[in-house]
C-alpha cells in the first residue's frame, strides 16, 4: 500500500464508490480511512465474522458513515424519478427544478439525438453482440471517434463503454507494478481502481497543491516511470486543476500527464474542448472523459497519439474483453457531437447561469469551496443541517443532492449543485430565494 508522504494517508480504493451523491470516494485523513478499515473492527465483531464474507460485509456496512444517517435524511439520497426534462424532473408526483443531474448541456433529453438513436436501432438491432476487436466495430464508432478527436484536437481517440471503464483501460494498460502514478488526493475513484488494476505505485499529493506535487516528483526521482493523473474539474469542489503549472512541473520532472476530463468536456473553454481549452493550452498526453455528462448519452474516451492508442487498442482489457457501445448509443453520441460544437449558445447560457448562482450564493453569505463552475457545493459544517436544507430545498420543489464523507472530507458535508445549459436565470434567483430563506432559518448564514 503506498503511502503520500505530505499527508501520511494510504492511497486506495477500498472505500471508492460512485463520485456522486452521498457514497463516494476521497482519501483525506488517516483517522478516517482507519474507521472503515476491515482491521480495526472492535474484537467482539472479529469474532462475529467467523470467516463468513457476508457477515464481513454486514460488519463493515454498520461502520459506514451513510449508516449514522436518520433514514428521513437518506431518503433524499435516492429519490425514485419518474420523469425527466432538460431542466427538470418528476418526483412524488412533483415537478421539480433539477440541480443534481450532470447533464450539463441539456442534450439527454434532446429529441435530436433520440432520432439518431432510433434510426440506428432499426438499422443495426439494439447490440454490437461483440467486443470492439471482434465483431463489435462497425462504421458509427469509427466516425464517432474521429468526430472526438477533431473535437478534442488530440491525434487519435478511442471509445470505451463508459467514463469509468476508460480510466480502468488506459492506466491498466499503460502502467506496471514499477510505474510511478502520482494523483491530486482527490482524482476520482475509477483513476485509483485503474492504477490498482496494473499494481501500480500509486503517490498523490495535496488537493491542488504544486509545492506538494513537486516534492513528490522529487521523492519519486527521475528512474521511474511517473504519469501525474488530475481531474480537469472535481466533481465535489467544482475547481480546475491548475493544469498549466501541472504540465510545467512535468516536464521540468520527465512525467507524462493524464487529465479526466469528464466533467469539462463540452462544457469548459471557447469552444467546449475541456480544461486545456480553458486554458489556451496544448492538450496533455493522455485525456480521458465521460460520454454521460454533456453528450447526454453513456460511454467514455480516450485521447492520444496514434501510437500510444494503438498500444491501448491492443492492450487494455477493458476495451478488448467487452461489448462495445450500442449501435443507438453511438448514433446518438455522433449527433451529440456536432450539436455541441454548432451550439455554442448553450455553453454561454450554463456559464452565465453559473455567475449568476455562484456570486449569489457568495454574497449571501454561503461557503462555496473552491467552485469556479458548473459544479456549486455548498459546504457545511455538519450533516444534520447539510440534510436539512436539502430537505427544505426538496420541499420547494428544488432537486439538489446531500453530500457526505467519503465523498468530501467529513468535516465538510455539503449540498452539491450542479448546472444544465437549459436553466435560466429565473431558476438560479428561484434556488437563491428558497436556499437564503432556509439559510437563514438554519442559522447558515446571517
Ligand atoms: C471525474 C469522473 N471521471 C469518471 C467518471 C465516470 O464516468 P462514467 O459515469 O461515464 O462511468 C465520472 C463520473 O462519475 C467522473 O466524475
Amino acid at each position: 500500500m503506498a503511502t503520500c508522504p505530505d499527508c501520511f494517508c494510504r492511497v486506495d480504493s477500498y472505500i471508492s464508490a460512485s463520485s456522486h451523491g452521498p457514497m463516494g470516494h476521497v482519501h483525506e485523513h488517516p483517522k478516517d480511512v482507519q474507521e472503515t478499515t476491515m482491521n480495526d473492527l472492535a474484537p467482539v465483531e472479529d469474532a462475529m465474522l467467523n470467516g463468513d464474507l457476508f457477515a464481513k460485509a454486514f460488519v463493515a456496512r454498520k461502520h459506514s458513515a451513510l449508516n449514522r444517517v436518520k433514514p428521513e435524511y437518506l431518503a433524499l439520497a435516492m429519490r425514485k424519478i419518474d420523469a425527466v426534462s432538460e431542466r427538470e424532473v418528476v418526483f412524488a408526483g412533483r415537478r421539480m427544478l433539477m440541480l443534481s443531474s450532470n447533464n450539463y448541456l441539456g442534450l439527454a433529453s434532446d429529441p435530436r439525438l433520440s432520432q439518431a438513436g432510433v434510426e440506428a436501432i432499426r438499422y443495426w438491432g439494439n447490440s454490437t453482440s461483440g467486443s470492439r476487436l471482434l465483431n463489435g466495430t462497425n462504421d458509427l464508432h469509427e466516425e464517432l471517434e474521429r468526430k472526438l478527436s477533431w473535437f478534442k484536437q488530440v491525434e487519435t481517440v478511442v471509445a470505451f463503454q463508459s467514463g469509468y471503464m476508460a480510466n480502468l483501460g488506459v492506466l491498466s494498460a499503460l502502467l506496471s507494478k514499477d510505474d510511478v502514478a502520482i494523483v491530486d488526493k482527490l482524482v476520482h475513484a475509477s483513476i485509483l481502481d485503474g492504477c490498482a488494476l496494473a499494481h501500480a505505485q500509486v503517490r498523490s499529493f495535496r488537493h491542488q497543491d504544486m509545492a506538494s506535487l513537486e516534492r513528490v516528483l522529487n521523492d519519486v526521482g527521475h528512474k521511474a516511470n511517473k504519469l501525474i493523473v488530475v481531474d480537469g474539474i472535481y466533481s465535489m469542489d467544482g475547481d480546475f486543476a491548475r493544469l498549466p503549472e501541472i504540465m510545467a512541473l512535468a516536464r521540468r520532472y520527465g512525467a507524462r500527464v493524464m487529465v479526466d476530463d469528464a466533467h469539462a468536456t463540452g462544457v469548459a473553454g471557447p469552444h467546449g474542448r475541456g480544461t486545456a481549452d480553458h486554458f489556451g493550452i496544448d492538450e496533455p498526453d493522455i485525456i480521458t472523459g465521460t460520454l454521460s455528462k454533456a453528450f447526454g448519452c453513456i460511454g467514455g474516451f480516450v485521447g492520444a497519439t496514434k501510437e500510444v492508442m494503438d498500444f491501448i487498442k491492443y492492450n487494455s482489457h477493458a476495451f478488448i474483453y467487452s461489448t462495445s457501445i450500442s449501435p443507438s448509443v453511438t448514433a446518438s453520441l455522433i449527433r451529440a457531437v456536432r450539436i455541441i460544437e454548432d451550439e455554442p449558445q448553450k455553453r454561454v447560457n450554463l456559464w452565465a447561469c453559473t455567475h449568476h448562482l455562484l456570486s449569489g450564493l457568495k454574497s449571501l453569505g454561503f461557503d462555496t469551496g473552491v467552485s469556479e463552475t458548473p459544479i456549486i457545493p455548498i459546504v457545511l459544517g455538519d450533516e444534520i443541517t447539510m440534510f436539512e436544507l436539502v430537505a427544505r430545498m426538496d420541499a420547494d420543489d428544488i432537486f439538489a443532492s446531500p453530500v457526505i464523507y467519503p465523498a468530501c472530507p467529513r468535516n465538510k458535508p455539503r449540498v452539491r449543485i450542479s448546472l444544465c445549459a437549459e436553466h435560466t436565470l429565473s431558476d438560479m434567483d428561484r434556488v437563491l430565494d428558497s436556499v437564503s430563506r432556509h439559510g437563514r432559518d438554519l442559522g447558515i448564514i446571517q
